[in-house]
């Protein structure tokens, strides 16, 4: 039997590893610019924290890795937000700090679907959330925040696409309307659909089976349902975005795929010819009710999550290269009797910030040189018998060829001198 990573998950290999922590390094240095502090949240909660009452969503009714552990009921958690309200809820941070509490996290999420490429069954985001004011500055913002945020990581084709879902009277209106409008039809839409007719017709607009039938094309638009605050809420936003010169696409068929979505929803596509279906970088909205449901004030909240393979998929589309080179500063050749003597010197140089690493097995100064030719050494010290027993070592910097006989007090002073202009910690 082979032993395969489960479908839809994957190994993050060594080689891919730089790409991602430079990836998770340029997103801090942003959460930091834009004053967003890091909130953990547990990979599991229990499942009401994601099924919530009536709630329509596919990723609540057919997603989600749910289990039971003695008499909890429990699920993986399939994206950041309610976890995090749900904490930021029985924390009181609504108390205890300073609104908007703006929080940002990444980590892995968990969804049953059809595994493709840029659509995994375990995959990881990074989301912000901005909890506590309700202004249109703040979804201009995020927004910003998002689109800069790929700007900066080098992918040029995006489009932001941004709807209104109106606040919740306009929305049960247009449900209202949309109801109306499906009622005799029922029987063409796809079972899934039937069961969103009852739960959140809205959802039907979202639907991939039945996304080209005329009866979805000649719905009603959500537009004509607008009260004139949600209009203005919009207005407000799209002039913020217009002085920021953001680009954007008024897209009134957006209406997301999760529920707990009211006024502003907008995601960042990928717009490269070969980014797919699955060309949603990040997105997000807000939200009204959510923190009232866990059980806390009346507070709106507004945030996006990006999906970072996908990220780092568009950057590779787009030709763009994460991986810093990450030479070595030291390779310790050690011959044979050599004894403790090489990972003394090891340690000494790596307590002064000096990477390093040891030959720790019996074979020719040839071979060892090949290990320096591919892990790209920059200097090399070589210890054989006589070193060990005189109380030295050979120091040679690859670069220039420059070969040194040092004493072990000298050790750290020859590699400073060789390095000087390279920046080591
Ligand atoms: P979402 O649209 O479900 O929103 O997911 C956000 C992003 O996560 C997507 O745009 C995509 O880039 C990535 N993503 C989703 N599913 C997968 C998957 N199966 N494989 C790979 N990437 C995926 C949310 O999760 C909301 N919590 C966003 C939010 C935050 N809204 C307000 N605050």
């Amino acid at each position: 039997m082979s032993y395969q990573a489960p479908r839809g998950t994957q190994d993050i290999l060594p080689e891919k590893i730089g790409g991602w922590q430079r990836l998770e390094k340029i997103i801090k240095a942003f959460c930091d610019l834009y004053r967003y502090e890091e909130i953990r949240t547990p990979v599991f909660e229990d499942t009401s924290v994601f099924k919530r009452e009536n709630d329509s969503s596919d990723m609540v009714n057919k997603e989600m890795y749910s289990f039971t552990m003695g008499s909890d009921n429990l699920t993986l958690r399939p994206e950041g937000t309610a976890g995090v309200i749900r904490s930021f809820v029985q924390h009181k941070l609504f108390g205890s700090m300073e609104l908007p509490v703006k929080l940002y996290y990444m980590g892995e999420m968990f969804r049953h679907e059809r595994p493709q490429k840029g659509r995994y069954r375990q995959f990881n985001q990074f989301g912000v959330e901005n909890i506590g004011i309700k202004s249109p500055l703040a979804d201009a913002e995020i927004i910003a925040f998002g689109y800069s945020l790929i700007k900066a990581l080098g992918i040029t084709e995006v489009s932001v696409l941004i709807n209104t879902l109106g606040d919740n009277f306009s929305r049960e209106e247009y449900k209202s309307k949309l109801k109306e409008h499906f009622k005799n039809d029922l029987g063409c839409l796809c079972e899934d659909c039937k069961r969103r007719y009852q739960q959140n017709p809205l959802r039907i607009l979202d639907c991939k089976v039945d996304k080209d039938l005329d009866i979805i094309k000649n719905a009603p638009s959500l537009s004509e349902s607008l009260n004139d605050e949600s209009k203005k809420y919009f207005e407000e936003v799209l002039k913020a975005l217009d002085d920021l010169n953001i680009p954007y696409k008024v897209d009134d068929k957006l209406v997301r795929g999760l529920d707990y979505y009211s006024h502003t929803v907008f995601e960042v596509v990928s717009t490269h010819s070969e980014s797919g279906s699955q060309s949603t970088l990040l997105a997000g909205g807000r939200y009204d009710n959510l923190v009232s449901y866990f059980g806390g004030p009346e507070l709106s909240g507004v945030g996006f999550a990006a999906g970072m393979e996908r990220l780092l998929l568009t950057m590779e589309l787009e030709n763009i290269k994460l991986e810093e080179d990450n030479p070595l500063d030291v390779y310790i050749i050690s011959l044979s009797n050599t004894g403790n003597y090489p990972l003394n010197v090891a340690t000494m140089c790596r307590a002064y910030g000096f990477s390093c690493e040891i030959n720790m097995i019996e074979r020719s100064m040839k071979s060892q040189f090949k290990s320096v030719e591919r892990k790209k050494a920059k200097n090399v010290i070589i210890i054989g018998e006589d070193e060990v027993k005189n109380n030295k070592v050979n120091i040679k910097n690859i670069e220039t060829q420059k070969q040194i006989v040092a004493s072990y007090d000298e050790i750290i002073d020859v590699l400073e001198e060789f390095m000087e202009g390279d920046h080591h910690e």
